[in-house]
């Protein structure tokens, strides 16, 4: 499988930026040597839809609802997505755990994800208090458990992005080889929860702080299968060196 370069552009860009931005980011992928996918926020989904139409790029979105219809005001489900196109989407990113999503929340809208036949991209990661106390591994086995307990099948894809939540628009990424033992552990917790069978089904993504200059420490390593970009994903500049790293090959 192809490593994935994915773009998550937050709620920083309007309706016309997105798809401008978008417009670009098809150009810049072509001949890239890895996949590629972007999560413009839920208004601008339609109008970057239209304008990746015949590229190569992939379109996600950064968040959904659990159930499948109803009197839920505000919220976006499933069927929604995947009509328009959606292919991934972004579950239980850590600034949506700070409003409160919870790992049950986080475990419902995994297994949504799936049933609509898109695929998920979980998102785990410590904060850095509890890295501080030595609790990477308790917490990220915790949330990839939790997202995970309502997933029943082991041969659908599968995006878990460890992002420590410390190194997320901070400018202060993970070391490379922190990130690599954290993402070893991920692995090891999918054999553990769907056997050996779903490994060639999942990607393991780094993110924080990722841009031109510390794309290639990342995306060079076995053990990362792409990165998850925010703040350097909405910089065509930076978009353009990252998808021609040498890296990725
Ligand atoms: P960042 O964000 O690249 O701006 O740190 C990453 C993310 O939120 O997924």
């Amino acid at each position: 499988m192809r490593k994935l370069f994915m773009a998550n552009w937050k709620m920083t860009l309007t309706d016309d930026e997105a798809a401008s931005l978008a417009s670009e980011f098809a150009e810049a992928a072509v001949g890239a040597k890895c996949d590629v996918a972007v999560a413009p926020t839920f208004t601008a989904l339609h109008a970057v839809k239209e304008v990746l139409h015949g590229s190569s790029v992939d379109l996600a979105a950064q968040d959904v609802f659990w159930e499948e219809k109803g009197a839920f005001t505000g919220e976006v489900s499933p069927a929604m997505l995947a009509e328009l196109g959606v292919r991934l989407v972004i579950v239980g990113h850590s600034e949506r755990r700070t409003l409160g999503e919870t790992d049950e929340i986080v475990s419902k809208k995994t297994a949504a994800v799936r049933a609509a036949g898109m695929v998920p991209v979980i998102c785990v990661g410590e904060t850095a208090e509890e890295r501080a106390a030595g609790r990477r591994d308790e917490v990220v086995r915790r949330q990839v458990e939790a997202a995970l307990a309502a997933a029943p099948s082991a041969d659908e894809p599968v995006v878990v992005a460890y992002e420590p939540r410390w190194a997320i628009g901070t400018g202060m990424p993970c070391d490379p080889g922190d990130a690599a033992a954290a993402h070893r552990l991920v692995r090891a917790l999918i054999s553990e929860h769907h056997g050996e069978d779903a490994q060639p089904h999942l990607r393991v993504l780094y993110g924080g702080s990722v841009d031109a200059a510390s794309l290639a420490s990342y995306v060079a390593l076995r053990e990362v299968d792409g990165v998850l970009v925010g703040g350097a994903s909405a910089k065509i500049e930076q978009v353009k060196a990252m998808l021609a790293s040498a890296a990725w090959s």
